[in-house]
């Protein structure tokens, strides 16, 4: 039987767990936008499986949410670039009642397309989109079947154009938005919420290590990211977290032409291309160029 849709404006915390629980899979959840969500999901009584490559830093992570809330925690370390590692996860998963998929990990490379490493571009695809299908993949049958569930999946403001020396990070971040849509409109009426939300630029760890503390314009929380998204959950198929960001994606979607879209992104990410750049603060607009991926696999 297909749950029925809660349209009041938040959520109960067991209304929350009826359709949503018991358990949520937070797919890159050591830092940052996804501890941020481990804790948003703990605190609505979600059990959780966490997963990134430190073991050390999820672990610390698991076990605060099971100390404050009550909730109980698996740590899985891993690649999710690894297809291997993805089997294992979702056999993991299957002994468990998962509701709700997360998928916030990504791999960015940052620089000229001819520099880069062929291996270490078609790892953004590997993390980016074969990670996110086929854990999308893997869990659906099992929403559906149960009539309730959710998906939310992570891209950002800098798939709406051609974002030049991140190309293929944004390309991938243009697949999830489009991915998520598509998926939306088949699972909407079988109670299975799929939403992508497009941040644009996070004070997580990375960005502001890569922004030397100083924000864009409409840099926002990774919790008031997280708030967005949830709230818009089982709405509509797409958030953009952030007034400031709204504004910059209609700007760049719909009134700009591409060409000038494309331009504006250059200005700002061939600075994240230069050594010592200080990417996000160059930003004439709000979010797209404040979108500030990290390379953390660099040789
Ligand atoms: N921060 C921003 O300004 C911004 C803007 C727009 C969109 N976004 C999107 O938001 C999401 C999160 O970004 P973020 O800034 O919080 O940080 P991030 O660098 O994307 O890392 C997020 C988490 O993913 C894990 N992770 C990364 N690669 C992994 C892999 N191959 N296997 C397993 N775990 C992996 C990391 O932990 P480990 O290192 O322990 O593996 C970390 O816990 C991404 O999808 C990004 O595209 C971010």
């Amino acid at each position: 039987m297909v749950a029925k849709r809660d349209t009041s404006a938040a959520w109960t915390r067991t209304g929350f767990v009826d359709r949503y629980g018991p358990w949520a899979l937070v797919a890159g959840a050591s830092e940052g936008l996804g501890a941020a969500y481990a804790r948003a999901l703990a605190a609505r009584g979600l059990d959780l499986v966490l997963v990134a490559r430190r073991r050390e830093a999820l672990e610390e992570c698991g076990a605060a949410l099971e100390r404050d809330h009550g909730v109980r925690v698996r740590c899985l370390d891993g690649d999710l670039g690894d297809r291997r590692f993805l089997e294992e996860l979702l056999e993991t998963c299957a002994s468990l009642d998962v509701g709700l998929l997360v998928y916030n990990a990504a791999h960015a490379p940052v620089g000229p397309f001819t520099s880069a490493r062929l291996d270490d571009l078609l790892r953004v695809a590997a993390v980016n989109v074969r990670g996110p299908v086929s854990l999308v993949h893997g869990l659906l049958p099992g929403l559906v079947a149960r009539g309730r569930g959710g998906v939310i999946l992570m891209t950002s403001l800098a798939g709406n154009q051609g974002s030049p020396y991140i190309s293929t990070y944004a390309a991938s971040k243009a697949f999830i938005r489009v991915f998520a849509e598509g998926l939306w409109y088949e699972l909407k009426d079988e109670g299975v919420d799929i939403l992508a939300c497009q941040a644009g630029a996070v004070r997580t760890p990375g960005y502001s290590g890569a922004s030397e503390g100083k924000d864009a314009p409409g840099t926002l929380d990774p919790e008031q990211v997280v708030a967005q998204a949830l709230a818009a959950l089982g709405r509509k198929p797409v958030v953009v977290p952030g007034r400031l960001n709204k504004v910059a994606a209609a700007l760049m979607i719909r009134l700009l032409p591409r060409r000038r879209a494309i331009a504006i992104m250059a200005g700002n990410t061939e600075v994240l291309a230069a050594p010592q750049a200080a990417p996000a603060a160059a930003s004439p607009t709000a979010s797209p160029a404040a979108d500030r991926p990290r390379h953390k696999d660099a040789p």
